[in-house]
C-alpha cells in the first residue's frame, strides 16, 4: 500500500517566529500517524532552521527550487549539493510561478530533474493547465506534453523517479479547486500515460494534486483512487488547518486497511 504524501510549499512566507510556532505545532499532533509523509518546503533561507527543529520528528525536508547548474557563478542561486547538506529529500521543479514569472522553461526543468535524481533527492514535478486551455478543452494534451517534453530529454530512467503534482494553474491560491471529480480524471490520465509505458517503472508513483487544497475539501480529493497525496500552497502555512490536511490523508490509508479476521 502506498504512503500517503503531503508537500507544504510555504513559498515566499513564513518568519523565524512563525516557523518554529507552526512547526512545533505539527509536531505535537499526536494525531499525524506513520502513514502520511509530510514534507515542508521553506524558503531557502531557512532550511537550516526547520532541519534542525524537524531533526526529531518524522517531518521530512524539501526544497522550492534548485539551480540547473552544478556550481559556478550563478549569483542567488542555490546547488543541489548545498540542499543536500540540509538532508532534504525533496526538491519542487516545474511550479507554474516559477514557469510564469520567471520564464523556466522545459529545458531548464529537465535539466534539475536530472541533477535532484543524481543527488538522490526526489523531483516534484508540477505540471497543470490554464483556465483557457481547460476550457478549450486542451487539458489532457496540454498535461501529457508537459510530461512527453521532460521524458524525451531526461528519459524513463530519470523519469521514474518523480513524484508528479497534479496543479490546475486557475486553482493555485485562487481559492477555487478543481473537483474531485476532475481532479480524478486528470491522474488517471496520467497513470495510464505512464503504466503505458512501463508500468513496473511506474508501479508506486505518486500523483499529488495542489491548487487550492485546504481542511474542508481535503477528504473528498484524498478518496479518489489516483490521488496519493497533496501540494498545499496556503493552507499549509496554518498548523491547524495543514494538520486536518495531513490527518486526510490518513483516514484514506486506514480506511482501505483489509479488516483483521479473528481466530
Ligand atoms: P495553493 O498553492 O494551495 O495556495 O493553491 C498550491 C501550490 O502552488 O503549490
Amino acid at each position: 500500500m502506498q504512503q500517503k504524501l503531503v508537500i507544504a510549499n510555504w513559498k515566499m512566507n513564513g518568519d523565524i517566529t512563525a516557523n518554529y510556532n507552526l512547526l512545533t505545532k505539527l509536531m505535537g499532533s499526536t494525531q499525524i500517524s506513520n502513514n502520511t509523509d509530510i514534507v515542508i518546503c521553506p524558503p531557502s533561507v531557512y532550511l537550516s532552521q526547520v532541519q534542525d527543529i524537524i531533526e526529531t520528528s518524522q517531518i521530512k525536508l524539501g526544497a522550492q527550487n534548485v539551480c540547473s547548474a552544478i556550481s559556478g557563478a550563478y549569483t542567488g542561486e542555490i546547488s543541489i549539493d548545498m540542499l543536500a547538506e540540509f538532508d532534504c529529500q525533496y526538491v519542487l521543479v516545474g511550479h507554474s510561478e516559477r514557469r510564469s514569472i520567471y520564464n523556466e522553461n522545459d529545458k531548464e526543468i529537465a535539466k534539475k530533474i536530472i541533477q535532484i535524481v543524481n543527488a538522490k533527492q526526489t523531483p516534484v514535478f508540477c505540471i497543470g493547465e490554464t483556465l483557457t486551455q481547460r476550457a478549450d478543452n486542451e487539458t489532457e494534451a496540454v498535461i501529457l506534453s508537459q510530461i512527453k517534453y521532460i521524458i524525451d530529454i531526461v528519459g524513463l530512467e530519470y523519469f521514474k523517479s518523480v513524484v508528479i503534482a497534479y496543479e490546475p494553474i486557475w486553482a493555485i491560491g485562487t481559492g477555487q479547486t478543481a473537483t474531485a471529480a476532475q481532479a480524478q480524471e486528470i491522474h488517471l490520465i496520467i497513470r495510464n500515460y505512464l503504466n503505458g509505458l512501463d508500468a513496473a517503472a511506474f508501479s508506486g508513483l505518486k500523483i499529488l494534486y495542489g491548487g487550492s487544497v485546504n481542511a474542508s475539501n481535503a477528504d473528498e480529493l484524498i478518496a479518489q483512487p489516483d490521488i496519493d497525496g497533496f501540494l498545499v500552497g496556503s493552507a499549509s502555512l496554518k498548523a491547524e488547518s495543514f494538520e486536518q490536511i495531513c490527518l486526510a490523508g490518513q483516514a484514506k490509508t486506514e480506511s482501505i486497511q483489509p479488516e483483521l479476521t479473528p481466530v
